[in-house]
Formats: structure tokens, C-alpha cells, sequence
């Protein structure tokens, strides 16, 4: 049987007298006047279908036994719309499909919820029928943007000159950074693989191997705790170049955005993207991801207070805290219940509390201006550059937690305040970031980005006197507030490595069992390498303007890591266990 001549987003006036054959879904049907009216629709589109009851008894019975989600194959004639029925917003909203042969071709159980744009459903209910989600428009053109985003990137790469290069998914537990997801052996009992973090080492080793420029679109596994904007498995598109150093990395990525947009979003991007110090990053917007669509910045108040009888801010300087704030407008915009709200706000990121000035005929109003002498008034508004009716808002603390307390009440504000011009895009480079990061819990240094990162060539003597002060070569792309890809250029001598690795807390030993392979290929003549991993998720989420990657990936994890409609993950048979030799805690007696 041929089910159809044409797909439900097609028919225009022109096919007018047509006999065409359409099949889909029945998205509703409404009876009026005796006719009753289907709108069939497919992954292309919606065509209005009219069943006549002088079209034959038969027929017409048979069409009124159509509900919701049947797929159907109808066959008729393509007449225009009666003047006044056309349907502009719908692009075959001119005609309609008089019909006259139905096909059922199956029959569907009631929909838990109604495909339609704008629902108003549990989550979970939408994710554990995915497929019932997945026909709703936002969701279909979200994952079929997706689709023509692998295609762009694809072309990209290999008009460049890049490799398209698979790396297996089943390999050591070398971890990067987050926990790894294990596979148990059956062939090597009490032995795991581990599925990759990143494809990192493999592409470093393709590198050694030869291939100068690589790329993937890859999955990546990560059983670490999950937010908004993470899946415990994920996309990326993953990059290494040999004989490069940063910029020719960040050229490649540049030119690979502008690409995408042009053909996303149809706007070229002409300007060099701007690059900034993770330090001014952090001072300045309190992030290591500024989001740039708009320009609040952080002012440092310190000194205005050296002196200052106010005792919160006292006992932070002598404990060598800083004192930060925001200066925005509209002051008339904060009533002490929004006040409130803010201050609860910043408490919950973790500060103490919150100070506001109020800038009123010409001075500082609020509850601590009583401890303020007018030099610390006047400086702060200098400092600030407040005027009438601006409000600020002042954080005193330690200085890593101050600014980034800051940094989130900045992008708090950009919202309440509406101060963010959504239109626009902002990309932006994070540079010259710390090689290492104190971890407290493991009470010993880790990698910002990951072992494999070089620092930078001055810095190398510093490794070990004043680990604190390395700087990485590595490079973050920010795009409206959102990581969306990192790098680094490598480390390619083993011997570096190696230190890298003793000051990482790594001896010798659990270098050689974890990284051994990599360290021997870095003794057959590695060459200088480096590279980037865009979160294609992500990047996919923001051109979408969607608000979560669940948007954009056809089937999410929740972010308790759970999939609601396989149901996984699942208990397996004992028989599954033992094929594995492995028992299960709970089990064992
Ligand atoms: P990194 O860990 O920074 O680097 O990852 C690169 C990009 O991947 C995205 N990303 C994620 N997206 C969704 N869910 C997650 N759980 C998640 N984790 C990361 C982010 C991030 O910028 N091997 C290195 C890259 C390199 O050095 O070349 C790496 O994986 O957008």
C-alpha cells in the first residue's frame, strides 16, 4: 500500500483540484454543521481534512470513530478554503483535503495530556511519554534543530581538514574529575571498564598518532550531581590540533560558531570574540561565566571602610575580607518586601547578610547610614557612581564567596530589573585561569580543567613553590551566561606531566596504573597539542532559546539521573550478576 502523496506540511492554492493521499496523526477533529473537520499531522506540518457525510454514509461513520492520535491515511481532493476560513498562521491554512477514502491504521489510547504548544503538565508525566511529547512543535523543531546542528558542525569540520575520528566508549576508569559510570567484565571477572568522562587521553593519543586534526560529535558520561544545565550523559563536540598554541584553537572555535549562527540563526557574527582574565571575570562579574547582556559590575568598597565604626564591615576587614556591591537603578523598585526578598536571596548563596543605600536627594538612605560618615557616604556613591534612585546592595566576606555571592544577585537583578537584552548574544573568552583549585573536602589540589593541561611556560618553576599562582593554558567560550565549550593546550613532555601529576597528589605509582599509557605515549614523540570540547547540548539549548537540555535532547534524564520511560536504571536478574561475578550488598548473606 502506499500511504502517502504527499506530507501534511505541503499542499498549497496550487495543488487546488489534486487528488492527494496524506497520512499522520489526528491532532483534533471538531463537528460543525454536519461536517466534521480533522487537522492530520505529521513531523511536516498540519492539513485541514473535511469528511462530507454526502460523500457516502460509510465514509462519514467511519471518520466519526477517528479520536485523537490515530494515524490515519486519508485519500481526496485538495480544494481551497472557503473566503473567510483560510487560516493564515497554518502555511497549508489556504486549502482543505475533502476526503474520500480513510484508512485507519491504528488506533490510540487517550493521551495522558493533549498534544498541544502549551501545556500545562507534570514533568515527569511528559517525560515518562516521550513520544507523546516529542509531537508537540517546540519539542519536534528542538530536536530537529538539532539534527541540522550536527550537519553544520559536520561540514565544518570537514571543510577544515579535521578527521572525524570514533574513540571507544568502553575504556579505563581514568577519572577526570567527575565520577566515572562503571561496566563490570564478565570475561575479566572483579575488572571494570569505565565510560569516558571525555574522550581526553584518546584524542591526545590520536595526536601522538599522527592525526594533526581531530573532531567528534561524542558522548560523555558523568555520574556527578546534576543541575539544570548537566546530564549524567552528554554530547560534545570534541576537538584537538596539533603544532597549535591558544589561538589557533580559539580561531577554529570562533569560526565554527559564526558558522552555526549564520546558518541557525541567519546573523553573522563579525567581531572577534572579546577575551577576559578569569580574575577580572571574577571581580568584576562574580563569575566565571559573565553573562554580557548586560553591564552591571561589581564595585570593591574596601577601602572606602578602613575606618569605618559600621561592625559587620570591621570585622571582615580584619579578617581580611572585602566589601562589594551593585549599584542599580530604580530604587522605587525595591519596597522593604523586595528588599526582603534579596536579602533572603544572598543568605541563601551564603551571605551573612545583606546591607542596601537607598541614593535620595542626593545621599544615602537605609537602615545602616547612621554608622556612616559622609566621607564613606560620598565615597560610596563616587565609587558606585550612584545617582538619584539608584539602590545599592552591599556584601561583606571572604573574598572568593563575596563575589560570587554577587555574582549571582547580578544576574538576580539583571531579571527582576529586565535588564537584559535578550535579542542580542554574547560571547566571550575566559582566559588565564588557575591551574590548580585547593579542593576542602579532599583537603588537596585538583585541576581546574583537568590533569592534561599545560601551564603556561613561565609559571612552570612555580609548580612547586607556589602552586596557587600557576596559570593555566587553558580557555573557556561563554555564551550569554553559559559554559559552552573548554580547552587547554597539553602538557606533551612526560616529564611535565609527571610533576603535574605529584603535585595533583597522584604518586608515581597511581600515575603509572592510571596513566601509564598516556605517559608512555608522551615518550614516542608527542607533538605540541591542544584542543576544545563544546557542550553541544548546551550550545543546541541556547539556539533553540530553550530553558533546559532536557529541551533539547529526544530522550533526558531527569536531574535524579532517572529515565522515566524505559524506567532505567533497573535491578537484573541474579543469573546477570553472576554471569558478572558480582553480588549485590543487599543480597549478600
Ligand atoms: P569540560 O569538562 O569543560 O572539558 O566539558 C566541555 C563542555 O561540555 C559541556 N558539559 C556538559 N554538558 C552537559 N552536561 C554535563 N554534565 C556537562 N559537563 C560538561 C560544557 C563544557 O564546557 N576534555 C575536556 C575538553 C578539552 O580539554 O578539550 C572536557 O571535557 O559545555
Amino acid at each position: 500500500m502506499k500511504y502517502r502523496t504527499h506530507n501534511c506540511g505541503e499542499l498549497r492554492s496550487e495543488h487546488k483540484g489534486q487528488v492527494v493521499q496524506l497520512s499522520g496523526w489526528v491532532k483534533n477533529w471538531r463537528n460543525h454543521g454536519g461536517l466534521l473537520f480533522i487537522d492530520l499531522r505529521d513531523r511536516y506540518g498540519i492539513t485541514q481534512i473535511v469528511f462530507n457525510p454526502q460523500q457516502g454514509k460509510t465514509l462519514y461513520e467511519k471518520a466519526m470513530t477517528l479520536r485523537s492520535e490515530y494515524v490515519i491515511s486519508v485519500q481526496g481532493k485538495v480544494n481551497l478554503r472557503p473566503e473567510g476560513m483560510v487560516n493564515k498562521d497554518m502555511s497549508t491554512g489556504e486549502i482543505e483535503i475533502t476526503a474520500e477514502k480513510l484508512n485507519i491504521l491504528n488506533v490510540a489510547q487517550t493521551p495522558p495530556f493533549e498534544i498541544m504548544d502549551e501545556i500545562d503538565v507534570h514533568e515527569e508525566l511528559k517525560l515518562k511519554y516521550r513520544y507523546l511529547d516529542l509531537r508537540r512543535t517546540a519539542n519536534k523543531n528542538n530536536i530537529l534543530l538539532r539534527s541540522q546542528l550536527y550537519k553544520i558542525v559536520r561540514d565544518f569540520f570537514h571543510q577544515n581538514d579535521f578527521a572525524e575520528i570514533e574513540t571507544p566508549f568502553l575504556m579505563k576508569s581514568t577519572p577526570e574529575g567527575a565520577r566515572d559510570f562503571l561496566v563490570p567484565s564478565r570475561n575479566y571477572k572483579g575488572k571494570f571498564y569505565a565510560l569516558p568522562q571525555s574522550p581526553q587521553i584518546y584524542k591526545q593519543i590520536l595526536m601522538i598518532a599522527g592525526f594533526d586534526r581531530y573532531f567528534q560529535i561524542v558522548k560523555c558520561f558523568r555520574d556527578e550531581d546534576l543541575r539544570k544545565d548537566r546530564q549524567p550523559e552528554f554530547t560534545q563536540i570534541d576537538i584537538e590540533m596539533s603544532f597549535v598554541d591558544e589561538s589557533d584553537v580559539m580561531d577554529v572555535s570562533e569560526n565554527l560558531v559564526k558558522k552555526i549562527y549564520k546558518e541557525i540563526k541567519g546573523k553573522e557574527l563579525k567581531s572577534e570574540f572579546p577575551r577576559m582574565s578569569y580574575q577580572e571575570a571574577q571581580s568584576k562579574y562574580g563569575s566565571d561565566k559573565p553573562d554580557l547582556r548586560f553591564d552591571l559590575s561589581i564595585t570593591v568598597l574596601t577601602d572606602v571602610f578602613n575606618e569605618t565604626q559600621f561592625n559587620a564591615f570591621s570585622s571582615v576587614i580584619d579578617d581580611k575580607g572585602i566589601i562589594a556591591g551593585l549599584c542599580v537603578e530604580g530604587a522605587d523598585r525595591f519596597s522593604r518586601k523586595q528588599i526582603d526578598k534579596v536579602t533572603d536571596f544572598v543568605k541563601n548563596h551564603g551571605a551573612k547578610g545583606l546591607v542596601w543605600l537607598k541614593h535620595q536627594e542626593d545621599t544615602l538612605e537605609g537602615p545602616i547610614v547612621k554608622f556612616l560618615s559622609d566621607r564613606e557616604k560620598n565615597e560610596v556613591i563616587q565609587k558606585t557612581k550612584s545617582k538619584n534612585n539608584d539602590i545599592i546592595f552591599i556584601v561583606a566576606g571572604k573574598e572568593e564567596e563575596t563575589f560570587s555571592i554577587l555574582g549571582e544577585l547580578r544576574l538576580y537583578l539583571g531579571e527582576y530589573l529586565d535588564l537584559l537584552d535578550k535579542t542580542k548574544d554574547s560571547f566571550l573568552w575566559i582566559i588565564d585561569f588557575p591551574m590548580l583549585e585547593f579542593d576542602h573536602e579532599e583537603n588537596k589540589f585538583v585541576a581546574r580543567h583537568h590533569p592534561f593541561t599545560s601551564p603556561i611556560t613561565k609559571d612552570i618553576d612555580l609548580l612547586e613553590k607556589e602552586p596557587t599562582k600557576v596559570k593555566a593554558r587553558a580557555y573557556d567560550l561563554v555564551m550569554n551566561g553559559n559554559e559552552i565549550a573548554g580547552g587547554s593546550i597539553r602538557i606533551h613532555q612526560a616529564s611535565l606531566q609527571q610533576r603535574v601529576f605529584q603535585m595533583l597528589g597522584i604518586s608515581k605509582q597511581e600515575a603509572e596504573d592510571k596513566f601509564g599509557f598516556l605517559l608512555t605515549a608522551l615518550e614516542y614523540g608527542a607533538p605540541p597539542h591542544g584542543g576544545i570540547a563544546f557542550g553541544f547540548d548546551r550550545l543546541a539549548m541556547l539556539l533553540a532559546n530553550a530553558n533546559s537540555l532536557r529541551d533539547v535532547i529526544a530522550f533526558p534524564k531527569t536531574t535524579s539521573a532517572l529515565s522515566l520511560m524505559d524506567g532505567s536504571p533497573s535491578p537484573v536478574s541474579e543469573k546477570q550478576l553472576s554471569e558478572l561475578g558480582l553480588r549485590l550488598e543487599s543480597n549478600k548473606n
